[in-house]
């Protein structure tokens, strides 16, 4: 197969706009019906949310988390979360995980036969500071099938979970890595249609963050709400 299939499926409605039918599971989990809209005060986050107590010095650096150094191309990635006006948002949960440089995920189901690296375990997180930024040190991963259709490949990517101060700055989203030759191949990158909006999805390599002799630093801010800067989720 040389080219997934783009055009939206006739099968679904306007108004679900989550389907997209390269990406095969998305026939079975994309809600059939219209969205419903929460009151407004059920937008607020008054409370404890799960995992905010609980991040601890280190978590961000997903190199050391074991005896010996992670196999793979060091990377420094970082950014700020912003809310759609350009503010900083202070003290966001910002949780990642990925595959390993082998394009192997530490977990029961991923039998993908690539080795996993027993110093590496592939997650991390940490909260925003004062200007909304973020940073992890980590491997870059790797590539991998995922049997979604014939000779389907991921692009490199980490998975983002975010928490702003509310449940609609709730975002979980995937970066890539810039110029990567699987990208047009790819129902999950391509499901978001416009293609202003996936570039917000893509990192850009950045000499500044780059520590000499040490890690290469890629950028990727982070946008939480609705409007055309915003970053793309993985429901739209
Ligand atoms: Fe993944």
């Amino acid at each position: 197969m040389s080219d997934i299939v783009l055009p939206d499926d006739p099968n679904f409605g306007p108004e679900v706009q989550v389907a997209y039918a390269g990406y095969r599971s998305t026939r079975l989990r994309a809600p059939e019906r219209p969205l419903v809209t929460l009151a407004e005060e059920l937008h607020r986050i008054d409370g404890p949310v799960f995992g905010w107590d609980a991040v601890e010095p280190g978590d961000d650096d997903l190199t050391s988390q074991h005896k010996g150094e992670a196999l793979g191309e060091r990377i420094v990635v970082s950014g700020r979360v912003l809310d759609e006006t350009g503010d900083p948002i202070r003290g966001a949960l910002v949780e990642v995980w990925q595959a390993n440089a082998a394009g192997r995920y530490r977990h029961e189901v991923d039998n993908h036969p690539a080795p996993l690296d027993p110093n590496f375990s592939g997650a991390g997180r940490c909260l925003t500071d004062d200007e909304g930024n973020y940073r992890f040190v980590t491997i870059k991963p790797g590539a991998y099938p995922w049997g979604n259709h014939e000779n389907a490949w991921r692009p490199a990517h980490i998975h983002f979970s975010l928490f702003g101060r509310a449940f609609t700055e709730r975002l979980v989203t995937q970066m890539y890595f810039p110029g990567d030759p699987l990208f047009a191949y790819d129902p999950i990158f391509n499901a978001v249609r416009d293609p202003n909006a996936r570039a917000l999805l893509i990192s850009r390599f950045d000499l500044s963050t780059t520590e000499p002799d040490w890690a290469l630093g890629y950028r990727w801010d982070i946008v939480l709400g609705r409007g055309g800067s915003s970053t793309p989720t993985e429901t739209e």
